[in-house]
């Protein structure tokens, strides 16, 4: 989590930092802070709460000068507050560096630092990074980084800018991400390209363990011995007006809104317009390699941990592969049964959470091939992976994570439907049937866009009830569990999916006049036994939202309010089933919180355990 920048340039440093912030603030939002280094002097700015807090007071009296550092912060070590706000200095007040990550053996930094004289004003683990780079401090900062950057344990994305070096920014990272931009005359290093796109595409990602020194024409790369790298620069095909709100109130709905451009893009050049194939070079298996896969293990957080749940449905259904879903956290530590013919799906949006990283090197290292499916190009997921499906849904800023689970979702079902061909295990019309309705998705989800007035009148009626329970059969339990947990995550009410078989078994018990159901109840084969679950809950007086498709005349006699969708074939319906869902906790949230892009203890990318 926090984001950060370090800009070089012929701008003034204070207002590039901050409009950079603004693009990182999904990334850590309790308290914020930059430095700008003018004429060998250090001018440091510090606000706790929000970017806008610094902003103003930055606004009123800006430091002047055109090398600067900022940081947005997503409190681990000691509380949000104006001492623990980075960036953070060194006891002479000369070396200035900001962090993103957590520095693990930092308190036996900090003793062996202090018993050499360093005073810590801090209760963080950044600030001993700043001491220890002043130790090692001779006048080549980069050396100085080179060196500290061997004793850090953990993970740590850092960009260090030094009094005397005014030419230079220096970065290093391991397990957090580190980007530089190359501009005309100026130069950026960040946690995402989104803080620079408004500048600069050209960029070159820094991998672990390596040292960089940007000036304001040239990038040096160095590994932790010193040997120096060739910088290769790529351009992204992101562009500034796509990490723009545009006219939306929130990112969440303009991202919601991306959806139907979103799948066609990941769809696009995979599935062929004329329908009869689909080419995944991506995925970098042969078909003898994919012919020897015994098992599929799929490695994710969060939102992608339920696209995986569709994708298990999905892959077992079509490929007859035995597919085992997991969140990362828990694979991480569980010693999971995977060896060389097992194929390891790993599934990110960001590419750099923590717990998924590491549950990708554990499948790797017990000899799995990897695969990412993920939105960032050149993050850690895509590069540690044997091949990479990207998700073309741009970038995605609400913390709430939207057009990049339906693209996740997209890209599941094209790898499930290649698998089954080069496996034999899906006949040609079956194949065709489903390529053809995949190709439908962008515009079934356009109808759904195109008129939500249900949902908003849905959301002003409910939007201060107690609970929220999403029931649903089948690959649609992925549908369930996320959208319950877009409504706990924004709207802050309580939201629980189940399997509606289960419900039985214990959720049932909560039905009150209080509690809202709601049932996906699209056409599928068990679309007579959601039919029983929704009248066992009008009978105990709960109030019943179905989600169904348009022409289902049968719903209206069981609920009492219904969203529809197009129908589609029951295995991609969750694409579709999302969208409602995703518009409900928006609308629910937009009647009780204004935190809708950033809700409360939450950040986007969860790059520490
Ligand atoms: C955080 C975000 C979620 C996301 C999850 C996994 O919790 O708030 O939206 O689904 O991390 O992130 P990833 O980048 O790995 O998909």
């Amino acid at each position: 989590m926090c984001g950060i920048v370090g800009y070089i340039g012929r701008n003034e440093a204070w207002s590039v930092i901050l409009e950079g912030l603004k693009r990182l603030e999904y990334r850590g939002y309790d308290s914020a802070g930059l430095a700008v280094l003018n004429n060998g002097t250090i001018d440091v700015r510090k606000a706790v709460g929000k970017l806008k807090v610094l902003e103003s007071s930055v606004k009123d009296n800006p430091p002047a000068g055109c090398i600067g550092v900022g940081h947005t912060r997503w409190a681990t070590h000691g509380r949000p507050s104006d001492e623990n706000a980075h960036p953070h200095t060194d006891c002479s007040g000369r070396i200035t560096v900001v962090h993103n990550g957590i520095i693990e053996n930092y308190l036996q930094l900090k003793s062996r630092l202090e018993a050499r004289g360093h005073k810590f004003t801090s209760e963080t683990d950044t600030e001993v990074a700043a001491h220890l780079i002043e130790e090692y401090y001779d006048g080549d900062l980069a050396s100085a980084v080179r060196r500290a950057a061997k004793e850090l344990e953990g993970s740590f994305a850092l960009v260090v800018m030094a009094q005397d070096e005014p030419g230079c920014l220096v970065g290093a990272r391991r397990h957090s991400p580190l980007v530089v931009g190359l501009g005309e005359e100026e130069s950026f290093l960040a946690s995402d390209v989104a803080a620079f796109l408004k500048h600069t595409r050209r960029v070159v990602f820094v991998d672990d363990d390596l040292v960089v020194s940007v000036g304001k024409n040239n990038v040096r790369l160095f590994d932790l011995q010193g040997n120096e790298f060739v910088a290769s620069a790529t351009t992204v095909d992101w562009d500034a007006a796509m990490a723009e709100r545009g006219g939306y109130d929130h990112f969440m709905l303009k991202e919601i809104h991306e959806q139907p451009r979103a799948l066609r893009d990941t769809m696009r050049g995979r599935l062929s317009s004329e329908l009869d194939r689909i080419d995944l070079p991506g995925l970098n298996l042969s078909d003898d390699e994919i012919r020897n896969i015994n098992r599929i293990v799929m490695i994710a957080c969060g939102t992608a941990y339920h696209a995986s749940i569709a994708g298990k449905y999905a892959i077992e259904e079509l490929c007859r592969i035995p597919v085992e879903v997991d969140v990362a956290s828990e694979l991480r530590y569980r010693d999971p049964v995977i060896d060389d013919r097992t194929l390891a799906i790993v599934i990110s949006q960001s590419g750099e959470t923590i717990d998924t990283i590491v549950g990708l090197r554990e499948a790797k290292r017990k000899g799995a091939k990897a695969v990412a499916i993920t939105n960032v190009v050149g993050s850690l997921a895509a590069r540690e992976s044997d091949g990479v499906l990207y998700t073309y849904a741009g970038p995605e800023i609400a913390v709430a994570s939207t057009k990049a689970y339906t693209t996740q979702l997209m890209l599941l079902y094209l790898i499930a439907l290649y698998i089954a061909q080069v496996r034999g295990t899906i006949d040609e019309s079956r194949a065709a049937t489903l390529r053809a309705a995949l190709w439908e998705l962008p515009s079934q989800a356009e109808i759904i866009l195109n008129d939500y007035s249900e949902v908003v009148k849905a959301a002003e009626r409910y939007y201060c009830f107690n609970g929220f329970l999403y029931m649903a059969r089948g690959i649609n339990l992925a549908s369930a569990l996320e959208g319950a947990l877009k409504m706990k995550e924004i709207a802050y009410i309580h939201a629980e999916g189940y399997a509606a078989g289960e419900m039985k078994h214990g959720p049932i018990a909560m039905i009150d006049p209080t509690f809202v159901t709601i049932a996906i109840a699209v056409q599928s084969k068990t679309y007579d036994k959601i039919l029983n679950n929704i009248k066992e809950v009008k009978a105990r007086s709960g109030e019943v939202i179905a989600v169904a498709n348009t022409h289902d005349e049968t719903i209206v006699n069981y609920a009492d309010r219904v969203f529809r969708v197009p129908q589609t074939e029951e295995l991609l319906s969750p694409v579709l089933v999302a969208i409602p869902l995703q518009l409900m906790a928006y609308h629910v949230a937009c009647n009780r919180s204004p935190n809708i892009d950033q809700p409360r203890n939450l950040a986007k990318t969860v790059t520490v355990e």
